[in-house]
């Protein structure tokens, strides 16, 4: 069943989910929130808050936060997650599974990205957990770089698949896994390897921009996020994972604000606001390939196959109708300058019909 319905204007789709999102905490969460929530029916909230969410009871409490900031007339759910820490215990886990609220771990290499310094020194570390995880049927998702100071830093996503990743689908071909915002060939080649218990998303940012975005004629801060954009080549492997019709490649948009002053630093941080657009940038890659036809098995449907959910029964409008992108937007007590800033977006969100 699709309601998908196209011409070269206007396409219409079953609602996309965000299945990889940082929403941040407090004040934070009313601009973040009605961002996403205008836009997705369901979004996998990231637990690397200060402290990480490591508890059941943590990610209640999270999840009421963030319900509490949906605006009037919007429906949105939060899905949760746990962050898997050397001494998280497996029975949390099953307490994680029978609260119906959190339905997949994190695993942050420790060191790898913001706020992951709780994250796992060592994987062997974590089999009893992983274990039970299998037992429980619940997916591990994953950052996948290796944190080691002498691997150049745009290999460590090849490194991690071939030191962690493989050795890890090997011992436990079971287990569900996602490889969380990917950026090289050599991910997308490991998936297509694998069967359909291991999946990966893909960012919007990695499918619009390569490293020349971020480093040619200028470092631009904006363009910083983690995994780092890699050379075209890759770029074009994302491209062709996205738009290829595989259920093992959905979208997570990594949407992970930062107030401007941590950007534009001189030690800048990780992470593309992308959540003000990211239905309708994801719009124009699938046009820009000539697959529009593509986008909703992406956004709609092969996410919920994966995590074992009903795929959503309403469905959104995108129509060609170019708008501008807000300069910035409140963050907390700063702002948040979002992908695009002040530039046109050419697909536009219409109303549900
Ligand atoms: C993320 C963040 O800021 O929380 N940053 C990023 O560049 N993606 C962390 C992450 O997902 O790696
Ligand atoms: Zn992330």
């Amino acid at each position: 069943m699709t309601n998908a319905l196209m011409t070269d204007q206007s396409i219409r789709i079953t609602q996309p989910d965000d299945w990889h999102l940082h929403l941040r905490d407090g004040a934070a969460l009313t601009t973040t929130v009605a961002h996403t929530a205008e836009r997705f029916a369901r979004a996998i909230v990231m637990p690397n808050l200060k402290p990480p969410i490591t508890s059941v009871a943590a990610a209640r409490d999270y999840r009421a936060r963030i319900l509490d900031a949906i605006p009037q007339g919007l429906s949105f759910e939060p899905l949760m997650t746990l962050y898997l820490t050397d001494d998280l215990s497996p029975d949390e886990i099953t307490a994680a599974r029978e609260s119906g609220l959190i339905i997949a771990v994190k695993y942050y290499p420790a060191g790898a990205t913001t706020n992951s310094d709780s994250g796992v020194t060592e994987i062997s570390k974590s089999y009893s957990v992983i274990e039970r995880m299998i037992d429980e049927g619940m997916p591990l998702l994953l950052h996948g770089e290796v944190t080691n100071p002498e691997i150049d830093i745009f290999d460590r996503e090849q490194c991690f698949i071939d030191e962690v990743l493989d050795p890890l689908t090997q011992r436990y071909p079971e287990l569900k896994v996602v490889l969380e915002h990917i950026t090289t060939k050599n991910a997308v080649d490991f998936v297509n390897s694998q069967k359909d218990n291991i999946a990966a998303t893909i960012t919007v940012h990695h499918l619009l921009y390569n490293r020349n975005d971020l480093l040619a004629g200028g470092v631009r801060p904006h363009f910083y996020c983690l995994p780092i954009l890699k050379r075209n080549t890759h770029q074009q492997a994302l491209l062709n994972a996205a738009s290829s019709g595989s259920r093992q490649f959905f979208l997570g948009t990594d949407s992970a604000p930062h107030e401007q002053d941590r950007k534009e630093s001189d030690c800048g941080c990780a992470g593309i606001y992308s959540a003000p657009a990211a239905i309708e940038l994801y719009a124009e890659v699938f046009e820009s390939l000539n697959a529009l036809d593509k986008l909703e098995g992406f956004a709609s449907f092969f996410g919920p196959d994966f995590y074992g959910l009903p795929r959503n029964k309403n469905s959104i409008n995108l129509t060609k109708t170019p708008w501008t992108m807000d300069q910035d937007f409140q963050f907390d007590n700063s702002c948040v300058i979002p992908i695009r800033a002040g530039e046109t977006i050419s697909w536009q969100l219409g109303k549900d019909s």
